[in-house]
C-alpha cells in the first residue's frame, strides 16, 4: 500500500528523512484491532518532529507517519480515528499513532476498535481528518483545561498554526471574545476574518484574558503571562519555538495564575467536538488539500511555515 514514512532522523533537514512509497499491509497488534480504509488524513507539526527524531527513536524506523485520519471501518461505517493508543506495549503512559504503531499516512491503518469514533454525515472526510490531533487538542485546551465560559476572553498565540486556528474558531463558537497574535500580517488579516482581533506578537491587548492558548513557547510565553487576568489559565500543549521560557514566578502567585499542561483529548471529547461543529455549523480551517501523490509537497508547505490552518491529504486523489 502507498505510505509516507520516516526512514531516518534529520533535525536540520527533516524532509530528507521522508520517504513516499510502498509499505506492507498493516497487521493488527491485538485481537480487538481493526483496519480502516483511509479516505483523508492531515499533517501536524508532530510529523515534522518525528522526521527530526523527536519522540521517534531510531529502533522504530522505518515508521509510517501521520496522526489524523477519517475513513471506512470494516462494517462500512464512516469513522474518525482517535489517535491515542493505550496499553503496556505502546510506551509510557501512552503513544500517538506514528510513535510506536504505524500512523495514518497510508491507505490503511490498524487501531483498536475502541479508537473508532462515528463521523457525523454532515462532516466531509477531509474536514473530519483535521480533527483528531490539532482540533481535539484545541477543544480540550479551551473546555476541560481552560474552563472557558460564554462571554469569557481568550488569547491565542501563533495563530496561523493548526492548533491555533482551531482554538480561534472554537473559542468563537463557544461564545468568547477572541484575541490572537501572529508574526505574519497576511495571517493576521485571515485571523480577523475568523472573528478574532489580531495583533502582532507582544502587543498590548484591550483587556486581560481568562484563557491563553500556548503552543509557541519561548517566543510568546512572557507575553502570555502578562496578558492573563487574575486567576487566568495559561494552557500549554506545545512549544514550537522552544520549551524553556523565562517564567516570572512573582506574576504567577500574585495574579494566582494557573499554568496547565495538556495533550490531545479523549474519544468522548472528539465526539463532543464533532457535535459542536455540526450544531454551530462551523468547519475546520483548511489551508490546502493535496492528493496522496503530492504528499511530499504537503510536507514542504508545512515545513516552510507557510500555512494557515490544516494541510489535508485526500487519499482518493
Ligand atoms: N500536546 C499535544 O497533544 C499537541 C497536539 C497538537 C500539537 N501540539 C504541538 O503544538 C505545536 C503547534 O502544532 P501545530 O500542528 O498547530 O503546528 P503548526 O501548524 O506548524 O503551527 C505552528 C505555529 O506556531 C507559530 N510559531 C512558530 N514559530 C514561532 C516563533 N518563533 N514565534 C512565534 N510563533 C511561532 C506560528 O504561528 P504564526 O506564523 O501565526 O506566528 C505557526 O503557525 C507543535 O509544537 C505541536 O507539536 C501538541
Amino acid at each position: 500500500m502507498r505510505a509516507a514514512y520516516a526512514i531516518a532522523a534529520n533535525d536540520a533537514d527533516p524532509l530528507s528523512a521522508l520517504e513516499v512509497g510502498e509499505r506492507p499491509e498493516p497487521t493488527p497488534a491485538g485481537p480487538d484491532w481493526v483496519t480502516v480504509e483511509v479516505r483523508a488524513g492531515s499533517l501536524n507539526h508532530h510529523d515534522l518532529w518525528s522526521l527530526r527524531g523527536v519522540g521517534l527513536p531510531a529502533d522504530k524506523l522505518p515508521m509510517i507517519l501521520g496522526c489524523d485520519a477519517a475513513g471506512i471501518a470494516p462494517d462500512g461505517s464512516e469513522v474518525v480515528v482517535y489517535p491515542v493508543i493505550f496499553g503496556p506495549e505502546s510506551g509510557p503512559p501512552w503513544s500517538i499513532l506514528s510513535e510506536h504503531f504505524p500512523g495514518t499516512l497510508s491507505e490503511r491503518v490498524t487501531v483498536p476498535a475502541t479508537n473508532l469514533v462515528r463521523k457525523p454525515e454532515a462532516l466531509s472526510f477531509t474536514d473530519a481528518a483535521c480533527l483528531p490531533t490539532a482540533w481535539l487538542t484545541a477543544y480540550r485546551m479551551l473546555t476541560a483545561k481552560g474552563r472557558l465560559t460564554a462571554g469569557g476572553s481568550v488569547l491565542v498565540q501563533g495563530a496561523g498554526g493548526g492548533v491555533a486556528t482551531a482554538a480561534v474558531v472554537l473559542a468563537g463558537a463557544l461564545g468568547a471574545r477572541v484575541y490572537a497574535t501572529s508574526r505574519d500580517a497576511a495571517k493576521r488579516e485571515r485571523i480577523a476574518a475568523l472573528g478574532a482581533t489580531a495583533f502582532e506578537p507582544g502587543a498590548r491587548l484591550p483587556e486581560r484574558v481568562d484563557v491563553v492558548i500556548e503552543t509557541v513557547g519561548e517566543a510568546t510565553f512572557e507575553h502570555s503571562m502578562k496578558c492573563a487576568n487574575v486567576g487566568g489559565r495559561i494552557v500549554v500543549s506545545g512549544a514550537t519555538a522552544g520549551h524553556l521560557p523565562k517564567v516570572n514566578l512573582r506574576r504567577v502567585f500574585a495574579n494566582q495564575l494557573e499554568i496547565l499542561g495538556t495533550s490531545m483529548g479523549t474519544p468522548e471529547e472528539l465526539a463532543a467536538l464533532m457535535t459542536l461543529l455540526v450544531e454551530k455549523d462551523v468547519r475546520p480551517v483548511v489551508d490546502s488539500v493535496f492528493g496522496f501523490s503530492e504528499v511530499r509537497k504537503a510536507f514542504e508547505k508545512l515545513n516552510d511555515g507557510d500555512v494557515f490552518g490544516k494541510v489535508v491529504i485526500d487519499y482518493t486523489r
